[in-house]
């Protein structure tokens, strides 16, 4: 079964403001590149290719020059505008000709994950309907929180709950079958006027056919929400790759560590980079790809 990506980029971003007042929040930098080149490469890494990027009126055009067709990296991507925001919900109903009759992989643009990624590459392979991620919070109040019983069987799904019943919020990054634009069109507003991503996984498992993943305290889940958080965000990659002489979300790299480019299409794409340390590493790799 094919799998699409979809990278919903939208919301004003108001946590942010004054920096998101000029260009959205998927677009300020976590440490040495744009937001947007995480999520994206959470999608890359997956082994997703055909990817439909979802965001203002305002903001779409900065992600086309930021990122163009995508075949650059080997992928195709296709770009869509989000008049208002209406819910996550409504990034299935705006790809519906997207989605066609294959499987989706939707991730939010401010959601980063850094870790083994097997929980979603294995999620992807054994979707049926709906699988979503459960991931332990110190602070599940401002998420899609999911309690389970001692057999991981579902009790309930609640959006933001005031009193929580687990720890266990649920990541932007969601994977459903083709079914999921029709669903979302049955979807009504909540009190806050939006459609709500949870009210869907609530549609999935009265069909029985929700998958709840437990994603380790292995794989890193971080939010970009508030200055702060996109300060811990940018501090945390800062620490790894510093250590690590390595970049993480480096799409260059990842695009021909997965095959999607080869060596040659690499040397052209990097030979076009302006002078700095993001060219000096893409070099580097060539290096160690010859090895
Ligand atoms: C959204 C979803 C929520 C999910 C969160 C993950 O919330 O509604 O269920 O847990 O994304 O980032 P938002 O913060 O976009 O309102």
């Amino acid at each position: 079964m094919k799998t699409k990506g979809i990278i919903l980029a939208g919301g004003k971003g108001t946590r942010l403001y004054p920096m998101t007042n000029i260009f959205s929040k998927q677009l300020q930098p976590v440490y040495d590149k744009p937001m947007i080149y995480y999520p994206l490469s959470t999608l890359m890494l997956a082994g997703i290719r055909e990817v439909l990027l979802i965001s203002t009126p305002e903001d779409t055009p900065n992600y086309q020059k930021l990122l163009g067709d995508g075949s650059q990296f080997g992928i195709y991507i296709e770009y869509k505008i989000q008049d208002s925001p209406g819910g996550l919900p409504q990034a299935f109903i705006i790809g519906e000709q997207f989605i066609g009759d294959s499987q989706v992989c939707l991730i939010l643009g401010d959601n980063l994950f850094y870790g083994k990624l097997d929980f979603l590459r294995d999620g992807i392979a054994n979707n049926h309907g709906g699988t979503i991620f459960a991931y332990h919070v110190d602070n599940p109040t401002e998420y899609g929180v999911v309690e389970f019983d001692h057999n991981h069987k579902v009790l309930s799904i609640e959006e933001k709950p005031v009193v929580p019943k687990s720890k266990y919020a649920i990541p932007g990054l969601y994977i459903f079958n083709s079914k999921v634009a029709a669903y979302s069109r049955e979807l009504k507003p909540s009190m806050r006027g939006e459609i709500e991503i949870t009210d869907l996984h609530k549609h999935y498992l009265r069909d029985n056919e929700l998958d709840v993943v437990t994603i380790g305290r292995g794989v890193a889940w971080l939010d970009t929400g508030t200055p702060q958080s996109l300060l811990e965000a940018g501090v945390f990659i800062q620490t790894i790759e510093k250590r690590q002489g390595t970049k993480i979300a480096c799409l260059e790299e990842i695009a021909l560590q997965q095959d999607f480019i080869d060596l040659d299409s690499y040397q052209k794409l990097i030979g076009s980079l302006p002078e700095c340390d993001y060219k000096n590493y893409c070099k580097k790799i060539i290096n160690e790809f010859n090895r």
